[in-house]
């Protein structure tokens, strides 16, 4: 058996309101293959977006170990952890997050500034991003001139675009008409089995976690199986 790409260990994350300590997360132990399409359910509250903030590195954790390929990212510091998610994650959000005054193909071209590439390369990859995601016709759109299932097909598009091999998706079919979200489930599903990105998905949606292999459930802090 290969190790597992994320190996999460104790993870223990409490928010502070005033003198008031609020656990969210209390000994978190369980594993993500890569390669696995995991969704992570519970009801409002629970700490999924939390826990998800913690596995890409946005949010700190008080306890615990995140290992990702060996690395603990639990243990780095904000700048290592700033360079660690630009290479290793990609982030899917309900409401896009794009910027409205760039175009689609400026949007997805965003998380490449911080690389080394030249203009000419970010250009070539953020075409070929929204040419996977079927938006070659909507390059020099606007986000107020899509949809929302284009919008978060951009979105998808600057989330794969520096190619990374975890993809973190929090509600992302939220916002979405029935027929965009079976689009969106479909295409992270092909993100997922012909690129091979490991995807972790916060949704509330039955059918949006029915497109992945594995679900979990959170609840009072403590994460379970789910059927
Ligand atoms: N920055 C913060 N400061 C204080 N408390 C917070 C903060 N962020 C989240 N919380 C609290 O942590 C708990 C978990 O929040 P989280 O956003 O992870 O839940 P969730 O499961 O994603 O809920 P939802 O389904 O409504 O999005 C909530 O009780 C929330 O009030
Ligand atoms: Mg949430």
């Amino acid at each position: 058996m290969d190790r597992p790409l994320i190996e999460i260990s104790h993870l223990s994350k409490s928010y502070q309101r005033g003198d008031q300590v609020i656990p969210v997360l209390t000994d978190i132990t369980f594993d993500i293959a890569s390669g696995e399409f995991l969704a992570l359910i519970g009801p409002s509250g629970s700490g999924k977006s939390t826990l998800l903030n913690c596995i890409a590195g946005i949010d700190s954790v008080d306890g615990g170990n995140i290992v990702v390929s060996g690395t603990d990212i639990a243990t780095l510091r904000e700048g290592e952890l700033a360079t660690w998610r630009s290479r290793h994650v990609g982030f899917i959000f309900q409401f896009y997050n794009l910027i409205p005054v760039l175009t689609a193909l400026e949007n997805v071209e965003l998380p490449l500034l911080l690389t080394t590439l030249s203009a000419g390369q970010r250009r070539d990859h953020a075409l070929a991003a929204l040419s996977a995601v079927g938006l070659s016709d909507r390059t020099d759109h606007k986000p107020s001139q899509l949809s929302g299932g284009q919008q978060q097909r951009v979105a998808i598009a600057r989330a794969i675009v520096t190619d990374p091999d975890i993809i973190v998706a929090d509600e992302p079919t939220g916002d979405l008409d029935r027929q965009s979200a079976a689009d969106i489930l479909a295409l992270l599903g092909r993100l997922n089995a012909e690129l091979g990105k490991t995807i972790v998905m916060v949704t509330h949606d039955h059918r949006a976690a029915e497109a992945a292999h594995l679900v979990r459930e959170l609840n009072k802090g403590e994460l379970r199986a789910a059927s």
